[in-house]
């Protein structure tokens, strides 16, 4: 049995199978809905169900709260269609653009720039061409059927010879997949991945200046927005805000600053906010998107990008919107949720 869904205001209709979420099928289809990890877990997805019956799955309740829920709004990666449905949702030109597939990839390279991130390099299969947008995500698919997501680091033009892409990795002690990257995954190790996955990309048809915000290995997928800038010769200015505890974190600072120094539309302002007395640390202190909200009391103009730790992601949303008149539709994000975020009441 299958359902009918009607996207407004874009009037896509598209259908869900048995057992599929609203998203599910919609990422199938190729329809563009907006979102990020797919777990309940971010609240990207986050839609107004206009007309028709679904049953929600489990999901965080700082993701779709029950009064959201009492109002009609849905988490479509976690809602399951029993009637035809019309949803009020934002399509996003260019999410569902490129073949959703599963390939193998090959370690080609295992570096390790902070004591707890490793840059990965991973070459993907001669007879397959993954395509994707600067800013979105794959997920390897572990052994026992566990998904876990990272951001292309490098832009679709950079893949180089063979073609690989590039990954950072932070480690997350007692995680699944991490402590098996950061003890014994290996060069020419085989992963199992699909994607592209997430509608966190750049907005080409808009002139607004730009904020990039990331914590962390956030910086995976500013990284490739930034080399997609770079490629596109797009001049729009760009303020790249990066926030790490101390300054060994910051484990592509050196990148960055070339990177501001060859693009003079890009001004590059790294922040710490647990600084050491080693890192003689004279730059910005304090929470990264606080400092943003110093620089730019008015972002009313603005669009703002933001990635990494779910924390700073909902801080910036929220404070951003409320304390500084950023336009909601104008913050794109994705949350780096891990099965921590999704146990959390
Ligand atoms: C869209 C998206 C993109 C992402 N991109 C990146 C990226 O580019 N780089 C990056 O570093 N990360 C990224 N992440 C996060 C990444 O997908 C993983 O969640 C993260 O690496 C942890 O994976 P893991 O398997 O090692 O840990 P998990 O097994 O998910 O565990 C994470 C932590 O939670 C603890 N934990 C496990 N189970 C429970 C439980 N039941 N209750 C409480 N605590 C628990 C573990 O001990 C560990 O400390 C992204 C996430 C999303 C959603
Ligand atoms: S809550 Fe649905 S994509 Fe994250």
């Amino acid at each position: 049995m299958s359902f009918q869904v009607t996207v407004l205001p874009s009037g896509r209709v598209y259908s869900v199978d048995d057992d599929e979420t609203l998203l599910g099928a919609a990422i199938r289809q190729g329809i563009g809905l907006p979102y990020g990890c797919k777990d309940g877990a971010c609240g990207s997805c986050k839609s107004k169900l206009v007309e028709g019956n679904v049953t929600h799955g489990e999901h965080q309740s700082k993701a779709l709260s029950a009064d959201e829920e009492a109002q009609g709004f849905v988490l479509t990666c976690c809602a399951r269609p029993h009637t035809d449905c019309t949803l009020e949702a934002r399509t996003v030109p260019g999410a569902g653009e490129f073949p959703v597939l599963k390939l193998p990839s090959r370690v080609l390279a295992i570096d390790k720039p902070a004591a707890d991130v490793a840059v990965i390099k991973l070459q993907l299969p001669a007879n397959q061409q993954l395509q994707y947008r600067a800013g979105q995500y794959v997920e390897f698919i572990l052994r026992d059927g566990a998904r876990r997501s990272y951001s292309m680091a490098n832009a679709p033009s950079r893949l180089g010879t063979p073609p690989a892409i590039e990954l950072h990795i932070r480690h997350m002690p007692g995680g699944k997949f991490t402590d098996h990257v950061f003890g014994a995954l290996k060069e020419k190790d085989i992963l199992r991945m699909e994607g592209p996955f997430g509608s966190f990309f750049l907005r080409e048809d808009s002139d607004k200046p730009i904020v990039l915000l990331a914590s962390g290995t956030g910086f995976a997928p500013i990284k490739a927005i930034i080399e997609r800038l770079q490629d596109e010769g797009i001049t729009r200015p760009v303020h790249l805000y990066w926030g790490a505890r101390a300054r060994a974190d910051l484990y592509l600072h050196d990148w960055a600053e070339q990177a501001a120094a060859a693009m003079p539309s890009l001004t590059y302002v790294p922040v710490l906010s647990e600084a050491k007395p080693d890192d003689a640390w004279t730059g910005r202190t304090g929470f990264v998107h606080q400092v943003v909200m110093t620089d730019f009391p008015d972002l009313s103009r603005h669009q703002v990008y933001a990635c990494g730790a779910p924390i700073m992601v909902e801080s910036a949303q929220r404070d951003f919107a409320a304390q500084c008149g950023l336009p909601p539709e104008e913050f794109y994000a994705d949350a780096f949720t891990s099965e921590a975020d999704k146990h959390q009441g």
